[in-house]
């Protein structure tokens, strides 16, 4: 391969970057949803454009706009971005980023779902694929590195060890998002990587800083062989 630029260490690299919530229908015109912004994953894809990558971007209904280079593709529930991750693999490193709802609900039709006074209607949820535990433990064609998301209000740190392990990834980028930290929909970030040799917590920067500091450490990975 011949060497890339100092400055895009990731050119003729292919990232993939799940990014935003996920919307599940309960019927045609209500779903159940989630407070991502999209914000921190749309950051991490234009900080790896940045660093010459070619970037393949599945976002659910977000706030934010996706990044401008990037191959997006869009999405509304778990089922279609795990189908879309699928489709865009293989890729060198794979940045889970987006908020899946875990449950879809079962039976969800085609007619909207009238009230009757004093009828409460129950839903049946059923599990949603788990995206990044299925990418974690590909037996065949894993991308190199594997980047998982943890957001927590308690015992961060615990929670997100205990993700990495169960879901095969590499490294889980853990935060804290109880209400009083303004970290989830604001536009700051602190996280902490845990990786296989231990845990590192940037210090509270920017979404776009934090970005930027994950994009330059998977290409530290991901040029490893390159010299
Ligand atoms: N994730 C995924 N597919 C799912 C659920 C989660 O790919 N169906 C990914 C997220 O993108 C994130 C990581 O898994 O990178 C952790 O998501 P999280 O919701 O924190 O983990 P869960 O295992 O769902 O645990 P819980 O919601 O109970 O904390
Ligand atoms: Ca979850």
């Amino acid at each position: 391969k011949a060497l890339a630029p100092a400055q895009t260490p990731l050119a003729g690299q292919h990232v993939l970057v799940t990014s935003g919530p996920t919307h599940e229908p309960i019927d045609p015109v209500r779903y159940i949803a989630n407070r991502s912004s999209g914000a921190q994953g749309t950051a991490i894809a234009a900080a790896l454009l940045a660093l010459g990558a070619r970037v393949t971007f599945v976002t659910g209904p977000a706030e934010v706009s996706p990044p401008a280079g990037a191959d997006i593709v869009r999405v509304e529930t778990a089922a279609q971005m795990r189908a879309a991750v699928q489709a865009a693999l293989p890729a060198d490193a794979a940045v889970f980023a987006a908020a899946v709802a875990d449950w879809h609900v079962d039976g969800a039709g085609a007619s909207k779902i009238k009230k009757v006074a004093g009828q409460i209607p129950q839903l049946h949820l059923r599990e949603n694929p788990d995206i990044l535990a299925e990418v974690g433990h590909m037996t065949q064609g894993r991308p190199t590195l594997v980047v998982g998301f943890a957001a927590e209000t308690d015992d961060v740190i615990t929670h997100a060890t205990a993700k990495r392990l169960r879901k095969g990834a590499d490294w889980i980028v853990a935060n804290d998002v109880r209400p009083e930290t303004g970290i989830m929909g604001g536009a700051e970030n602190e996280v902490t990587l845990i990786t296989e040799s231990g845990t590192e917590t940037l210090p509270r920067m920017s979404k776009t800083d934090v970005a930027a500091a994950l994009a330059r450490r998977i290409a530290t990975v991901l040029t490893k062989d390159d010299a």
